[in-house]
């Protein structure tokens, strides 16, 4: 069976400190539900006293970004050999990077490989748009993407991949796809994907999240679906009661 794993993105949100704070008060209370993986995917800046403030907790850390270069001249760029022994995760390619940061598919494959070069577990993030979604282009959308992320990647190196299936329009809006159309996408297109790729094997290991508007009420509904591994979580990861709730209400179903 697939581990689930809630992660929460914090985005640009909290300073060091703040972010201690946040840590120091879930620590405790996650500690309880060790049946579901969980992290933490924090700013740059806070990852050296959120890694300290966990060290010895099964509670993940993770960056939101890096670059696929091993060092050089990138000004405002940080390597996965810098991130390793602070975070044991990294988000690649999230929607907010490709439309704000003009990330390209290629440069998220780039990424992908350095990161599982360097010990990394990359979140993948995939996803249409309001405009792809109601043209019906979703599937061969996100289904590109996948390829694209893996491309030159090997099937033993597919399976230490966590993606995550980000609708944008449902991103922050308090929009949430519905379980069974999250389902639908996660499970025949982004795994359907995998499969054809890699073959069923691969497909049945690899864990896929729903991320967009996920939240304490809806993630019962989105866990409960067989193909949705977890979650990838904005808004409602950045309150302890929320992120707290949601870990819970994700072990009360194993
Ligand atoms: P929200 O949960 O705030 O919609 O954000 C989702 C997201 O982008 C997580 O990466």
């Amino acid at each position: 069976m697939r581990k689930p794993i809630l992660a929460g993105n914090w985005k640009m949100n909290k300073t060091p400190a703040e972010a201690v704070e946040f840590v120091r008060a879930i620590r405790p209370l996650i500690a309880k539900y060790p049946q579901v993986e969980t992290v933490v995917c924090v700013p740059f800046v806070s990852l050296p006293a959120v890694a300290d403030a966990l060290a010895g907790v099964k509670v993940g850390v993770g960056a939101q970004n890096m670059h696929w270069a091993a060092s050089g001249a990138y000004t405002g760029e940080v390597s996965a050999a810098m991130l390793k022994g602070l975070a044991d995760y990294v988000i690649i390619g999230h929607s907010e990077r490709r439309q704000y940061f003009g990330e390209t598919d290629e440069g998220v494959n780039k990424k992908i490989k350095a990161a599982l070069a360097s010990g990394l577990v990359p979140i993948l993030c995939v996803g249409e748009d309001l405009a792809q979604n109601e043209a019906g282009l979703t599937e061969s959308w996100v289904s590109a993407q996948v390829r694209a992320a893996f491309a030159d990647i090997t099937a033993e190196q597919a399976c230490g991949v966590v993606i995550a299936y980000e609708p944008i329009w449902a991103i922050g809006t308090g929009k949430t796809a519905t379980s069974e159309v999250a389902n639908r996408i996660c499970g025949l297109v982004v795994r359907g994907t995998v499969a054809e790729i890699y073959g069923e094997e691969v497909a049945q290991q690899i864990r896929i999240q729903y991320g967009g508007s996920a939240n304490e009420k809806n993630i019962a509904e989105l866990m409960a679906m067989p193909d949705i591994d977890g979650a990838l979580i904005g808004g409602a990861s950045l309150k302890v009661e929320s992120f707290v709730e949601m870990v819970r209400a994700t072990a009360e179903q194993l």
